[in-house]
């Protein structure tokens, strides 16, 4: 659930750090990468071999142990996607609300600009005592995520609020904040994905560049975001969600049109052959020393029949490479093909496109509005563009 996610989890010094051995736990069984740093008061309560086990990785207490070039709390701030502070003690929430970095837990924190939650656990008095709630008000104030004490029977032995909050509720916070939305959710979206092949004899064909990279990000990213996916690709991947593997461009329009019928939305990711072999020879051709001719016949444009076809409520996205006139031949296109939008990319820059991992594209509308997502991974381009198509960034 949490893979590609990295938890930075800090431990201070308060009684309940032991039960951080089991939130570590959880996340490592939903396939987070867990860094852990702790005050050096942290290890009275619990053991770094103990961590080191639990989150198969190094544990970080000492500011000054420089590793390589980056000093760690640069480094761990680099990494993670959040920033997890359970238990945090009275003193290290006093530290961090002035910004003190005496250590290498606050220094990583001054220096963190992502996502943080805090779970505060202690003695009911600590906890009721005037610089604590108003230092707690001001981090509330700086949007870092406070997830209050339990009441409860106490380590010290009275009763009162500042037992550490149930390490589930800490899990979940932290879950929701670091997995996208569900705003797909209860919507088919069918993906293609990857260059057509289209066959001259028993071994050779005619394909192109494409990777597929774009189409299965953009599967990936619909299927984070909930959506009921089926990619048709011509790339063979094991997915979580729905796969049809095809070849040819007319193996690509059957299954298309098969699986589009009940779905909300199909984006073309695919680059389709426009062409095909009008005779395939069933056994491989031999040199005879003379030129070779093969006879093309047209494809049949997906895109354009099914935008021909679609219902009112249906969403149709295309995608268009180019290597001059982008923005131009885009429009051209929309116009041409019928469909409700088209991500534009420029095949003539080297360093994204095709088989790059990077992407910079152009989506426009039938109004022929134009919103850039500028060059970044396929995977966040896939993100942005899903956002920006299904109307929810704004
Ligand atoms: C046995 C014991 C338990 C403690 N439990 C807590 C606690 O639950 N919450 C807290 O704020 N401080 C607690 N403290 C006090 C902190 O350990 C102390 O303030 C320390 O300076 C915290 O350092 P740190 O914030 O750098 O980890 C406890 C101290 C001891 C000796």
């Amino acid at each position: 659930m949490l893979s590609g996610k990295t938890v930075l989890i800090g431990i201070t010094g308060a009684i309940a750090a032991y039960k951080i051995c089991e939130l570590i736990r959880l996340f490592k069984k939903n396939n987070a990468n867990v860094r852990v740093v702790t005050t050096p008061n942290a290890l009275n309560f619990v053991t770094k071999t103990t961590l080191e086990a639990l989150s198969q990785n190094q544990i970080y207490i000492d500011q000054f142990n420089i590793d390589e070039y980056k000093p760690e709390h640069i480094a761990l701030t680099d990494e993670a996607d959040i920033f997890i502070i359970a238990p945090i003690t009275a003193n290290t929430i006093s530290k961090i609300t002035l910004g003190i970095s005496d250590n290498l837990l606050t220094s990583t924190y001054c220096a963190f600009k992502k996502p943080v939650i805090i779970a505060p656990c202690m003695n009911t008095n600590m906890w009721e005592n005037p610089a604590i709630i108003e230092n707690l008000e001001i981090l509330k104030k700086r949007n870092i995520k406070i997830i209050e004490p339990e009441t409860g029977f106490l380590a010290c032995g009275t009763e009162g609020k500042g037992r550490l909050a149930n390490i589930n509720v800490i899990f979940e916070t932290a879950k929701n904040i670091l997995l996208p939305k569900q705003i797909l959710k209860g919507k088919k979206i069918v993906i293609t994905a990857g260059g057509t092949k289209e066959n001259i004899d028993a071994v050779r064909y005619i394909g192109n560049y494409s990777s597929g990279k774009m189409g299965i990000a953009l599967a990936d990213n619909a299927y984070k975001l909930g959506a009921d996916v089926t990619l048709i690709s011509t790339v063979d991947v094991k997915k979580q969600y729905k796969t049809i593997n095809v070849q040819t461009a007319q193996e690509m329009y059957e299954a298309v049109k098969h699986e589009f019928n009940n779905a909300h939305s199909l984006i073309m990711a695919a680059a389709v052959s426009d062409y095909r072999v009008k005779n395939i020879s069933e056994h491989k051709i031999k040199k005879d020393g003379n030129p070779l001719t093969i006879e093309l016949i047209e494809n049949p444009d997906i895109l354009k029949e099914i935008s021909k076809n679609k219902k009112d409520n249906q969403i149709v996205i295309g995608f268009c490479a180019e290597s001059q006139n982008l923005i131009e031949n885009a429009k051209n296109k929309i116009k041409n093909k019928g469909c409700d939008y088209i991500c534009a990319n420029d095949i003539s820059k080297k360093d994204i496109g095709f088989s790059s991992d990077y992407n910079e594209l152009y989506i426009i509308d039938k109004e022929l509005n134009i919103s850039k997502i500028e060059k970044t991974d396929k995977q966040n381009a896939a993100l942005k563009i899903l956002e920006e198509i299904y109307g929810l960034c704004k």
